[in-house]
């Protein structure tokens, strides 16, 4: 679903992807973790054409990025992404949010948009606060209104950029949930997340990034099973959040 070819990145002289490489078959749920800095944030965004790579390529189900003749932001109406602050339109109504993007991008009419959002609202147990607005809603709710949102585009893979570390620790797990439900309905995920709780329990596969590069593509069993096999630097990252 999503191949990641060799992508180098500079932001002017300094190189923050090198040569990243790895697959997201479809169904699979890839964590993503590493130290502040890695390029976590980075890659993730290449994969939703968010910025721009100078090298290799990037593939989403069938369709090459860095191929000048892809519609990019048709492809991004089928990538949903779920960033840390959730950025929802603070003057638009929770009901609004959900429709605004399907009826713009997609061009549903309002009663279908509505019937959709409403329905995923309920899905992440938000019905109740559909005539709210933003401000109105706590972060983890703003944050599953965000994941409603995403869903809403019938996205063909999700795209999460540290969904949870804005929030206050007892509303994490809100958070944490909807997305367990998501992946184990088999959606296609592609998590920046240091819950490594959420990576034991749904993920596939682990990537450790340091300084721009992939250092580590492992299984879960492998990744925290068999930590002696680990690199230096992952084993160390390890140490500190599995304190926690
Ligand atoms: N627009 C930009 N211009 C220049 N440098 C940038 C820009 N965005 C990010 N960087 C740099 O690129 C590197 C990787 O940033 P990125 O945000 O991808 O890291 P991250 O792994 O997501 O970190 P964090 O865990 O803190 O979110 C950092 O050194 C950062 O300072
Ligand atoms: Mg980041």
């Amino acid at each position: 679903m999503i191949s990641i070819k060799n992508v180098s990145k500079w932001y002017g002289e300094f190189q923050v992807l090198t040569d990243c490489t790895t697959e997201v078959t479809k169904g699979e749920v890839v964590v993503v973790c590493g130290p502040s800095g890695s390029g976590k944030s980075t890659l993730i965004k290449c994969v939703n054409a968010l910025e721009p790579f100078q090298k290799g390529d990037i593939v989403v189900d069938g369709t090459s990025i860095a191929d000048p003749k892809t519609d990019l932001p048709k492809l991004r109406s089928r990538v949903g992404m779920v960033f840390q602050h959730f950025e929802l339109f603070p003057h638009l109504s929770i009901t609004e949010n959900l429709t605004i993007a399907q009826m713009k991008v997609l061009g549903r009419s309002k009663e279908e948009a509505t019937d959709k959002g409403l329905k995923l609202l309920d899905r992440v147990g938000l019905k109740a606060h559909a005539h709210k607005y933003p401000g109105q809603l706590s972060g983890g709710q703003q944050q599953r209104v965000a994941i409603a949102r995403a869903l809403a585009m019938d996205p063909i893979v999700m795209l999460f950029d540290e969904p949870t570390s804005a929030l206050d620790p007892e509303m994490v797990n809100e958070v944490l949930d909807v997305m367990v439900q998501l992946a184990q309905e088999g959606m296609t995920m592609m998590c920046v997340t240091h819950e490594m709780g959420f990576a034991r329990k749904v993920a596939n596969r682990v990537i450790f990034m340091d300084r721009g590069q992939i250092v580590e593509d492992c299984h879960k069993e492998e990744f925290f099973g068999n930590v002696d096999a680990r690199s230096d630097r992952a084993k160390q990252f390890l140490a500190k959040i599995l304190q926690h």
